[in-house]
């Protein structure tokens, strides 16, 4: 595919840096379509200290904001440069989707928030081994989302990702539905994207942190999955349907099993709508099943303390493994081919899939 560089220059409406303003996060590109993407970037504007009044304690935040630029007119299948001009921290690129069918790759890793030291081996094998157009990260992206003075480390660690990709995240229960998850990614808790001829749809499955009483979680969640439907329905002439979030319906870690009801209740829905595969994290570890027809991935060893995977489930369970990991998916097409790799480059689990409308395939038949 022949991809145009095209340069954006982010000058108009922006507010001037001030001179204490320092920059400790992104440039990240996000909420990307055929004709839009929006360039964020994390302000440390101050800091602010508490401590005890002997002063044998003290704590320090950070004081933070994101700043963006949204741009409208874009082409598919074009790789778009940006840059603030004299500010050489705020500049990268990014690919637009493809119109209909191509080639293209994306990853799919989870779990950072912890042991940051193997989030940056996870970072730098996965910039060796893959050449992603976009990435999605399924959830616990940092260990306490409310926390401001995670998120620095975190993007710090990745900035080298960000810079080069579409970037589309998932809730996990450690961003606790924080304030500062919504304005760094400003993404919505659950939504959905196209790239070429593939749909995704990114859950919030963290219930916990969605609502304060039982009914208003179970009619979040309800809002939730109708939504879903809807959205599966309209995009069954996609060669693939991919879901991501950050809960997993099952696992082999024995002493978490049966732990997200509302995960194992949504897989007939999954079903219904002819999903090719879901990406889910949360167990620290890799994970793969195939059942009724859907692969579900668990991808959640970006850097979070290892689970072991101590019960696979009988009859489903293609792949696990206690190790670091990420997952790369290179679509060709109607053919997907998905390796999870570890840190030091090697696959663990390899495996395609077919793609196709599922209106082309009942007037197959
Ligand atoms: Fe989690």
């Amino acid at each position: 595919m022949r991809n145009t560089l095209v340069s954006l220059l982010l000058l108009a409406g922006l507010t001037p840096l001030m001179a204490a303003d320092k920059v400790v996060g992104g440039p990240l590109v996000v909420n990307v379509t055929a004709r839009t993407a929006t360039v964020v970037w994390i302000v440390q504007s101050d800091e602010a200290v508490m401590k005890t009044a002997d002063g044998s304690e003290v704590h320090n935040a950070p004081l933070l904001h994101s700043e963006s630029a949204r741009f409208t007119g874009l082409k598919a299948g074009n790789r778009y440069q940006y840059e603030v001009p004299g500010r050489p921290d705020l500049k990268g690129s990014f690919k637009t989707p493809p119109a209909g069918e191509g080639q293209f790759e994306f990853v799919v890793y989870g779990d950072t928030r912890t042991r940051h030291d193997v989030h940056r081996k996870v970072i730098a094998a996965l910039l060796e081994h893959c050449h992603p157009d976009f990435a999605v990260q399924t959830g616990d992206l940092v260990n306490d989302g409310g926390d401001p003075a995670l998120w620095p480390i975190f993007f710090e660690i990745e900035r080298d990702l960000l810079r080069q990709v579409a970037y589309y995240p998932a809730l996990g229960n450690h961003e606790r539905h924080s304030h500062n998850y919504s304005d760094f990614m400003q993404a919505a808790p659950y939504y959905s994207f196209n790239w070429g001829n593939a749909h995704f749809a990114i859950l919030d499955t963290d219930l916990g942190n969605a609502a304060p009483s039982e009914l208003a979680r179970q009619t979040y969640w309800k809002e939730q999955t109708d939504w879903l439907a809807s959205d599966l329905e309209k995009n069954q002439k996609a060669a693939f349907r991919f879901v991501a979030g950050h809960h997993p319906p099952m696992t082999a870690v024995s002493n978490r099993q049966g732990d997200n009801p509302h995960m194992i209740a949504l897989t007939p829905l999954l079903e219904q709508y002819h999903v090719t595969a879901a990406f889910f994290g949360h167990d620290h570890n890799y994970q793969h099943y195939l059942k009724n027809g859907i692969h579900y991935v668990i991808t959640g060893g970006g850097g979070a303390p290892l689970y072991d995977v101590d019960k696979p489930p009988e009859g489903i369970t293609q792949k696990v493994a206690s190790t670091e990991n990420f997952v790369r998916v290179r679509v060709d097409g109607k053919k997907a081919n998905v390796e999870a790799i570890t840190p030091d480059g090697t696959t663990i689990d390899e495996f395609e899939l077919e793609g196709g409308s599922r209106e082309s395939a009942a007037a197959a038949h």
